[in-house]
């Protein structure tokens, strides 16, 4: 069941966002050689606690950190860990709280210092698949729209798209219905209504769209090997358009 949002709510929803959308950019601007995911880790919850805000991420199914922390071939879910990042890396960084009820919901992928020319098109087509999804979050447009805009966007450019993760609807729980698969028929797929909120979040790789989970029971990897991006944002869909809640 698809649970349509308020103005109001929105209104809430859109400060939980913001607060998801500060610390990912202090996030991004903490990223460099030599720095440890943990460090990530650990200014992802102590700015989060300075705004009241409760980490989402933490404790769900058990999940035992606030922030995933995804280098190189690790699609989403990564844990962060003591290791230094090394300038060439890529990191995706996905972040979630929840503020007065509702959650916000965001991730990026970073350069760590200078990257190939293949990472930078990754990253580059992942965060731009994303925006071609959201443009499609308008009012009477269905869900495969975004779907397969976002399919589209980087099958045409030689990378593929993650089958075994999903977007999903988002509001006072983490994930709500419908499931967003960033594959699909446009055409196809539940109408979409004003009062929607959309955690869209194309995961990307550079090689085949195959991935596993590793024996820590969270971490997903690519199954070749090869680089995989990850940009997400809350968007609610209004009467005027999508609405970025995450937005920096
Ligand atoms: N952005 C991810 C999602 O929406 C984060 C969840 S990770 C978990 O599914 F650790 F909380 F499970
Ligand atoms: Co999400």
């Amino acid at each position: 069941m698809i649970i349509l949002k308020s103005r109001r709510e929105i209104d809430r929803m859109r400060i939980a966002s913001s607060i998801v959308a500060e610390i990912l950019e202090g996030l991004r601007l903490l990223v460099s050689p030599g720095v440890t995911t943990f460090d990530l880790e650990r200014y992802a919850s102590s700015e989060a606690k300075k705004r009241n805000a409760k980490c989402a991420f933490r404790g769900y199914h058990e999940y035992p950190s606030s922030l995933c922390c995804s280098p190189n071939n690790q699609v989403v879910h990564g844990l962060p860990n003591k290791s230094p990042l090394s300038s060439g890396d890529i990191i995706s960084l996905d972040f979630g709280v929840v503020f007065d009820d509702f959650y916000g919901d965001a991730a990026i992928t970073v350069p760590v210092g200078d990257i190939s020319p293949a990472a930078k098109s990754l990253l580059a087509a992942t965060e731009e698949s994303l925006y071609a999804g959201i443009e499609m979050a308008v009012s009477g447009n269905r869900l495969g729209d975004i779907s397969s805009a976002i399919q589209n966007y980087v099958e045409n450019r030689g990378f593929s798209v993650v089958r075994d993760f999903v977007g999903h609807g988002i509001g006072r729980s983490l994930h709500e219905d419908p499931q967003i698969p960033n594959y699909g028929l446009s055409g196809k797929g539940v109408k979409l209504k004003p009062g929607m909120v959309l955690a869209i979040e194309p995961m990307i790789n550079e090689g085949s769209h195959e991935v596993k989970v590793l024996n820590d029971n969270w971490t997903v990897v690519t199954c070749d090997g090869c680089l995989s991006a990850h940009y997400e944002h809350t968007v609610a869909i209004t009467e005027n358009g999508p609405e970025i809640l995450t937005r920096i």
